[in-house]
């Protein structure tokens, strides 16, 4: 992380005065591959990464928090018994895992806070997955004896996504903040929540982010849509077949998707078979890994990009066209990481490749839309962590 700690110290004591707090950071994450499969009770394989969001923090006696975001040098306080909350969604994230964590029964007080993040924002790399796990992780320390286990935490975040915020998002983002572990991806099993770390050490190639800057916003967009449509699908096999258990795409087949063609609008078809393709590019690309087989890990890469593009739809033109420069680039692997709708690109490259790879994304991008996108080299970092 390039942040330090004293980066957020000085700006705590500044603006809240008084003895230092306790220091607590979480990551945002990378996903290699197993887009959108999360809320379908899929796997995914993301990452954490070196780049996340500090916190200091400091009972305070009181009920009220009183918090400063250091990035947007805004302040605001509140009660944490005022069941409205701050308007300010940087403000609202914090509001949501205290009201999250009181409603495990954790005897959360008030807190001085001030924050910062390096986690570019809109880059679909999961800067308010970070911010609520690093508040879940330091009021479980705080205030609550680090009672509550690792993977509640991860939820406490995701129910602040889908009550405070409004994006109806699955558990990947939470997930990989809390339990990243440096040099390691994870296999997570969304539906069991079992999982295990692949450590993560690619010869011969690298991971890097090409971020087109274009502006990727969840709230209020068409995720929920997608969402949507996928247990759309679902309703329609179960009313087919109402012995099955069945109450995510996860437990779909082939062949029931054909089944309900005509029985839902063709647009959710689509969407489905996307989500079915990626249940299994996450298990190829399993196999693929233990092999050591690169090429085909890149290969369903492709694949996941040119679903997300033209089934799901999340993508845009800038993400498309870092796509096919990377195609050109004889890059192994690239798509459209996390939600979509824009953000970044992550693309495997062979070492050899790498510096003509970056150099022409850059410069033909530049040319095109009259901004450069920016590269983020990869590293794999740990979860959720006090500092101080
Ligand atoms: C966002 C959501 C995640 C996941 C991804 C798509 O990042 O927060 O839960 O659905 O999109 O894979």
């Amino acid at each position: 992380m390039k942040l330090k700690i004293d980066d957020v110290r000085t700006r705590f004591i500044k603006h809240l005065g008084g003895e230092p707090g306790s220091v607590y950071a979480s990551p945002g994450r990378i996903n290699l591959i197993g887009e959108h499969t999360d809320y379908n009770g899929g796997f995914v394989f993301p990452g954490a990464v070196e780049q996340g969001m500090i916190a200091e923090i400091r009972p305070n006696g009181t009920r009220t928090i009183r918090a400063y975001s250091i990035d947007l040098k805004d302040y605001d306080e509140f009660s944490i018994d005022d069941e409205k909350g701050p308007k300010a969604s940087h403000f609202r994230y914090i509001f949501g895992v205290v009201r999250e964590m009181m409603a495990l029964g954790v005897p959360v007080q008030g807190f001085d806070t001030a924050f910062a993040g390096d986690v570019p924002n809109g880059a679909g790399m999961s800067s308010s997955a970070a911010l609520e796990s690093c508040y879940a992780f330091a009021i479980n320390d705080l205030f609550g004896d680090n009672k509550i286990d690792k993977m509640t935490l991860a939820k406490v975040g995701q129910a602040t996504e889908h009550k405070y915020i409004g994006v109806n998002c699955g558990i990947m983002d939470q997930f990989a903040s809390v339990f990243g572990k440096k040099g390691n991806l994870m296999r997570l099993d969304c539906r069991s929540g079992e999982f295990e770390y692949f450590p993560w050490n690619p010869k011969g190639y690298k991971l890097v982010l090409i971020n087109s800057c274009v502006k990727h916003e969840l709230v209020g967009s068409p995720y929920n849509d997608r969402r949507n449509s996928c247990e759309n699908c679902v309703k329609a096999i179960k009313e087919l077949h109402p012995d099955k258990e069945i109450t995510t795409l996860r437990e779909a087949t082939w062949e029931e998707l054909k089944e309900i063609e005509g029985k839902v609008p063709a647009e959710d078809i689509k969407r489905a078979t996307f989500v079915l393709g990626e249940k299994d590019r996450v298990l190829a690309v399993c196999d693929a890994l233990e092999k050591g087989d690169y090429e085909t890990v890149g290969q369903k890469m492709y694949e996941t990009h040119y679903g997300l593009s033209k089934d799901y739809e999340v993508s845009c033109e800038e993400l498309d066209f870092l796509n096919e420069i990377a195609k050109e680039c004889s890059v192994t692997g690239s798509r459209i990481m996390g939600g979509g709708f824009g953000g970044c690109t992550i693309n495997l490259v062979a070492e050899e490749l790498y510096d003509n790879f970056v150099k022409t994304a850059v410069s033909k991008f530049q040319e095109k839309y009259g901004k450069k996108p920016i590269v983020i080299d990869v590293v794999i970092g740990d979860g959720s962590r006090k500092l101080a």
